[in-house]
């Protein structure tokens, strides 16, 4: 084979593009439901963007990141994510000024990060992604939670955990960070180079080392909820609160630090629960960002969002067995034989396209048994047959291919007849 495609990609062919496309839409649609507006930034940012904002520590900057200089010698890097380039747009646009506060967003695309492939992790994927800025309203985390779950919710998985955790205010974190310095301390040299590295720098993200999951120091490490102070303590009480009243059921997990550095005050994660998972077991993660803004050159501002990957989506539905209502097929096939027959399905198909309908003919030149096994191969409801006689008579042969009823409707008919009995009539 002369070419394959990279590792950690894929294409998404005819037949897989319908679910895409559905899932894109049910999302858009409830996002117009919360009150949320697209926003679109682009594919590469200056990559000092992620080492401010995701942060210089985090797996994802230090070893995942798509790098590249440009012809102007530029640093750029590929988006592993979107909170950071929605932050720089709402920063460089000043969407602080704008008199709709907070400033409720959303965002598709794909991201990038070198990672090793696995089921479930590629290294471009397409997020879908929220981000609320201007507001540190408790209700807010409940609000953008609630949105995730309704997603999952609309597109009919089932087996899903909602998993929350606190990592409190800068003062909450300083305590806890303290804390796990002395916890690790005298034992790091039995964790990893990065762990060790990390124990001065951020040993939070020694609690999210990939490698040394399963070390003892892990499971004893002292918890962040131990350490939040009132102020912190109220606001999750707050969260949580505000999602029993949304009846959405959650764990607290106090182990869940998330990868990126930007986080304080709430931080979640759907998963699937069903087994064998892997790597894409967590469906979605989120969480709140008050320093974010002000880190990347803006004025003081909170934010909470959250990213799912529709690749992770997609295969949870699969695996619990889950349809989409996609519709792929066509309404119409025109079947023509005949040189002036074809002249008048060139026409017909048309006018039909033009009048909504799903329509397609033969560009093969096969004779009418074969046309006939393609309109029924490409799932039309309809076919609409031309010939010599119908040519005569002004109106077409049509077949319902369900039922096999056949009927005589005029050529000026067809868009009309065919829009009503498709149910594409406007
Ligand atoms: P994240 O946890 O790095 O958070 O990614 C969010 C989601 O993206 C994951 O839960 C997963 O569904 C998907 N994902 C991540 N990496 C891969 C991969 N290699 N292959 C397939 N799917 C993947 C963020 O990106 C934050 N920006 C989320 C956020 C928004 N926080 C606040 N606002």
């Amino acid at each position: 084979m002369p070419f394959q495609i990279p590792r950690g990609t894929q294409d998404v062919l005819p037949g897989e593009t319908e679910k895409w496309q559905h899932v894109e839409q049910v999302v858009r649609s409830l996002c117009g439901r919360y009150g949320y507006e697209e926003i679109r930034t682009p594919i590469f940012e200056h990559t000092e963007l992620f080492l401010r904002g995701v942060g210089d520590t985090t797996d994802i900057v230090q070893k995942e990141m798509y790098t590249f200089e440009d012809k102007g010698g530029r640093a750029l890097t590929l988006r592993p994510e979107g909170t950071a380039p929605v932050a720089r747009a709402f920063v460089e646009h000043k969407l602080y000024g704008s008199p709709n506060q907070p400033v409720k967003l959303y965002y598709t695309g794909p991201m990038f990060r070198y990672e090793r492939p696995e089921s479930g992790r590629f290294r471009q994927f397409v997020q879908f992604g929220v981000e609320v800025l201007g507001s540190s309203d408790p209700a807010v985390d409940a609000e953008v939670i609630a949105l995730a779950m309704h997603i999952y919710n609309e597109l009919g998985l089932q087996h899903i955990r909602l998993v929350i955790n606190s990592l409190g205010d800068l003062d909450s974190r300083r305590a806890h960070r303290e804390a796990l310095v002395r916890h690790f301390e005298s034992r790091i040299h039995e964790l990893c180079e990065d762990c060790q590295a990390r124990l001065q720098t951020n040993p939070l993200r020694i609690l999210d080392c990939k490698k040394d999951r399963g070390h003892e120091l892990m499971a004893t490490a002292p918890s962040i909820l131990d350490y939040l102070n009132d102020e912190s303590r109220a606001y999750f009480e707050k969260v949580k609160h505000y999602l029993a009243v949304l009846d959405i059921p959650f764990v607290v997990d106090s182990r869940l630090v998330r990868g990126l550095d930007y986080y304080n005050h709430t931080t979640f994660e759907i998963m699937s629960d069903l087994e064998g998972f892997g790597a894409g077991a967590t469906l979605c993660g989120g969480g709140r960002y008050n320093g974010l803004v002000q880190e990347i050159g803006g004025p003081e501002t909170p934010g909470i969002g959250f990213a799912l990957s529709i690749e992770r989506l997609l295969a949870a539905l699969e695996a619990e067995g889950g349809e989409l209502p996609v519709r792929r097929g066509l309404d119409c096939y025109v079947v023509a034989v005949g040189e002036q027959a074809k002249t008048e399905a060139v026409r017909l198909v048309y006018e039909l396209r033009r009048a909504g309908l799903r329509v397609d003919q033969d560009y093969l030149g096969r004779k009418m048994k074969a046309q006939l096994k393609a309109a029924d191969r490409l799932g039309a409801s309809f076919v609409v047959m031309i010939g010599d006689e119908e040519l005569e008579s002004g109106a077409a042969t049509v077949k319902d291919m369900a039922s096999g009823e056949q009927m005589k409707v005029p050529f000026g008919e067809l868009a009309h007849v065919l829009a009503k009995r498709t149910g594409r009539e406007e």
